[in-house]
């Protein structure tokens, strides 16, 4: 059995690109691997300097797990802060990075580009995130395209550290979905929380309509021709819509016909009926904060267990064990 591990920050509304980039390929491992899914709120510490969205982020996460069908009795479940061996094995790592690695990271210029504090965490963000990948032996990390170049540096380090100190760290291998690499936003760029142009998961009817209806189209004529291909509407309706609804509208595009507006009506009908009962199931967990408090927690036990053991290994490799 393979070992699976990714991590979500709760930093926002969990959108379809989560969703498609990450969550669903984790929970459909849940029977063939062994998973390891975690909330990393240490990361989302470099963005959010807001007490209590932090801790309501955090129960927001796990209630989108579950709701969405992640059984935490069929894989470890945490929250990255309490398993706070992570930080250690951290710094140990940074001890190894070579700061040229961090300097070319696009998502550190990116973050700083849109107007986020350059602090010392955002430049370590990909040490931490080796260390989340490293603490747990991981094998396999499915992520969306962004994150490919965390993984290369999750490499990197791992590699160095096998080579100064002797084999320690498997040399995790990233999986992106090709079809679902890069979910596009209601403009048509990659769907992020930091562009502003999601389509949450768990939005009520209302609000759910609108942000489809805002989905932004050309203004080619119903009857003209249309490529399927370059159409972010048509890209989004590839993800929820049966084969044969596909192939219909596919024609309408290709030979006219497609009007906008009732292709959108479909997809948010879609959406609404893809997430009707996980919604249901969200709102029940949310009610109940003190269950997901104590899932959380075994969570936590199990995965402080596995870390211990890392951590042992490391610590008489590097010498810090007299
Ligand atoms: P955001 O960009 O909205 O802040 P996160 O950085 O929290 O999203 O990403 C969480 C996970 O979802 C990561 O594995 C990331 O690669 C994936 N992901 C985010 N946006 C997309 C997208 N538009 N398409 C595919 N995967 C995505
Ligand atoms: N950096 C990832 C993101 O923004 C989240 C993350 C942190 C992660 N640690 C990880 C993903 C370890 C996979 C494995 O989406």
């Amino acid at each position: 059995m393979k070992r699976i591990l990714s991590g979500i920050q709760p930093s926002g509304q969990l959108h379809i690109g989560n969703y498609f980039g990450m969550m669903k390929t984790m929970i459909s491992n849940m029977e063939k691997a062994d998973l390891y899914v975690f909330i990393v709120d240490l990361h989302a510490l470099t963005t959010v300097h807001d007490r209590d969205r932090l801790r309501q982020g955090t129960l927001e996460a796990a209630a989108d797990f579950l709701a969405l069908g992640l059984d935490p009795d069929r894989c470890t479940f945490w929250v990255q802060s309490d398993v706070p061996e992570v930080c250690e094995l951290m710094w140990i790592l940074s001890t190894l990075t070579p700061m040229g690695l961090l300097e070319r990271c696009h998502s550190y210029k990116d973050k700083i580009a849109k107007g986020i504090a350059p602090s010392h965490g955002l430049f370590a963000y990909p040490v931490l995130m080796a260390a989340d990948i490293l603490l747990f032996q991981s094998e396999v990390v499915p992520v969306g395209k962004d994150q490919k170049q965390h993984l290369e540096v999750a490499r990197d380090i791992a590699a160095k550290f096998n080579n100064t100190y002797g084999e320690t760290f498997v040399i995790p291998e990233p999986a992106i979905n090709e079809t679902t690499a890069i979910v596009p936003g209601l403009d048509g760029q990659k769907m992020s929380k930091s562009y502003g142009n999601t389509i949450p998961i768990f939005l009520d009817d209302k609000a759910l309509r609108k942000r489809v209806m805002a989905i932004q189209t050309d203004a080619t004529p119903v009857e003209a021709p249309k490529d399927p291909d370059r159409c972010n509407l048509f890209a989004l309706l590839r993800l929820f819509a049966p084969p044969e609804k596909l192939a219909e509208v596919h024609d309408l595009y290709v030979n006219g016909g497609a009007a906008y507006g009732y292709i959108k009506q479909d997809l948010f009908e879609l959406i609404r009926d893809h997430f009707a009962e996980a919604r249901l199931r969200k709102k029940e967990l949310l009610d109940n904060p003190d269950y997901l408090r104590q899932v959380l927690a075994r969570g936590a036990e199990k995965a402080r267990a596995r870390a211990a053991e890392t951590m042992d290994l490391v610590r008489d490799r590097v010498g810090l064990s007299y």
